[in-house]
């Protein structure tokens, strides 16, 4: 498959977020693709003599990756919404089985079918807000079958949807009841029977752990991590986002990928991401919907030139927000990032974040995947929110209006 589309407003993301001021942003551009990737720029494209398509002076973006969702689920805490309204604060309820306990019974009972289905119009919202690649984590299983089946229907999404579609394995998410006050045990499974499965049967990309002090501890982490660097599958952690272990500090050194959440991340251990060139994953979704106060280390990271990603962490309990442009918005809004930053945050180091370097940025060699914009400027995409700017992306080469019908 060979096309090229011209005329474009690109806005590459191909420099360091911290190399320059400005965005670098080139009109009346043409862009060549072959089999799925980026095979010329420029006048190098606009000399080919293959089928075109123009994109009509339009703003032109790397596809946006949403790189930590939940969105494979049944069931929602709505109830649970209204309990913390009424004063009781997330970790007593999770503490009294409730908070992710409660989505894991109705992950149980449902089947693939079911999650697939309720999985599908989540993706949907996302893409119809310029996201062309989903990173989807399991964890509302917590028994083997239960976690490869939430790998299984998150890796079927992209044969239902024009979407690329990165898996995670979060056996450790919480404690199940199973296991009660037996956590060690636990994460012996997980080590020696689930993460070998997910690893055998390719289902997963990555592994991640929740730690914290209503989940697991900084030495459990590190066995799960141990365990995945021994299967050859990249890390993730949600760490620091209730309290201060350490978390952050041990999957960095663990080699992981990315630490998410962090708002209790000490200036400190900004530096140890630094040193390790670990992704800070900023979640305002869940900083607002469980009304935090504690900021993430912003100032510190900036200073330390930490790459920071922007993601959604779609989830029915502290994140039930599908669109990646609101978050933008939070991001802004909640943690003074500036609309540059989070153009980064949801394109080059979200890709980061994935371990997926022929993704977020617009260059040769890289995959062909952009949104295209009704706008003149990047920071619009900050700073209106559900108007729908999107006119259509272009998936692996292929243009999809914006309604996700291919063109
Ligand atoms: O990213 N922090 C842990 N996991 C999710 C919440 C999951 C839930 O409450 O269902 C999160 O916030
Ligand atoms: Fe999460």
């Amino acid at each position: 498959m060979r096309k090229v589309y011209t005329h474009a407003k690109l806005v590459t993301m191909a420099t360091d977020v911290y190399a320059s001021d400005g965005y670098s942003c080139q009109d009346n551009q043409s862009i060549a693709v072959e089999d799925g990737k980026i095979v010329a720029l420029g006048h190098d494209a606009e000399v080919l003599d293959w089928p075109s398509q123009s994109l009509n002076g339009k703003l032109v973006t790397p596809g946006f990756i949403d790189s930590h969702t939940h969105l494979v689920f049944a069931g929602n805490r709505a109830g649970e919404f209204e309990q913390r309204l009424n004063g009781v604060p997330y970790q007593t309820i999770a503490a009294q089985g409730g908070g992710i306990l409660s989505t894991v019974k109705a992950t149980r009972a449902a089947s693939e079918a079911t999650l697939l289905e309720l999985a599908v119009p989540r993706a949907n919202a996302l893409i119809r807000d310029g996201v062309t690649t989903i990173e989807i984590k399991s964890g509302y299983g917590l028994t083997l079958e239960d976690e490869l089946k939430m790998l299984r229907v998150a890796k079927s999404i992209d044969q239902h949807l024009p979407v690329n579609v990165s898996t995670t394995l979060l056996a450790a998410h919480a404690l199940p009841p199973e296991y009660r006050n037996d956590a060690d045990s636990y994460i012996d499974f997980v080590c020696h029977t689930m993460i070998p499965a997910a690893a055998e049967q390719q289902l997963a990309d990555a592994v991640d752990v929740f730690c914290e002090n209503i989940a697991f501890s900084v030495e459990q982490a590190e066995r799960v991590f141990a365990a995945a660097n021994a299967h050859g599958l990249k890390i993730k952690a949600h760490t620091e986002q209730l309290s201060d272990l350490g978390g952050s500090v041990a999957a960095a050194k663990a080699g992981a990928l990315s630490v998410d959440h962090i708002e209790y991340l000490s200036e400190a251990d900004v530096q140890v991401l630094a040193e390790y060139d670990t992704v800070a994953t900023l979640l305002p979704g869940a900083f607002y919907f469980l009304r935090e106060t504690q900021q993430p280390p912003i100032a510190a990271l900036r200073e330390s030139r930490v790459p920071m990603a922007l993601a959604t962490d779609f989830n029915p309990g502290t994140s039930p927000f599908a669109s990646l442009t609101l978050m933008m918005n939070m991001a802004s809004t909640l943690f003074g990032l500036t609309p540059k930053e989070n153009l980064y945050g949801v394109t080059r180091h979200a890709a980061q974040a994935l371990g997926l370097s022929h993704k977020g940025q617009i260059a040769v060699g890289f995959d062909a995947d952009l949104a295209v914009w009704d706008c003149e400027t990047p920071a619009e995409l900050s700073y209106m929110v559900a108007t729908a700017p999107l006119l259509g992306r272009i998936v692996n080469g292929d243009w999809y209006d914006e309604q996700g019908v291919r063109g």
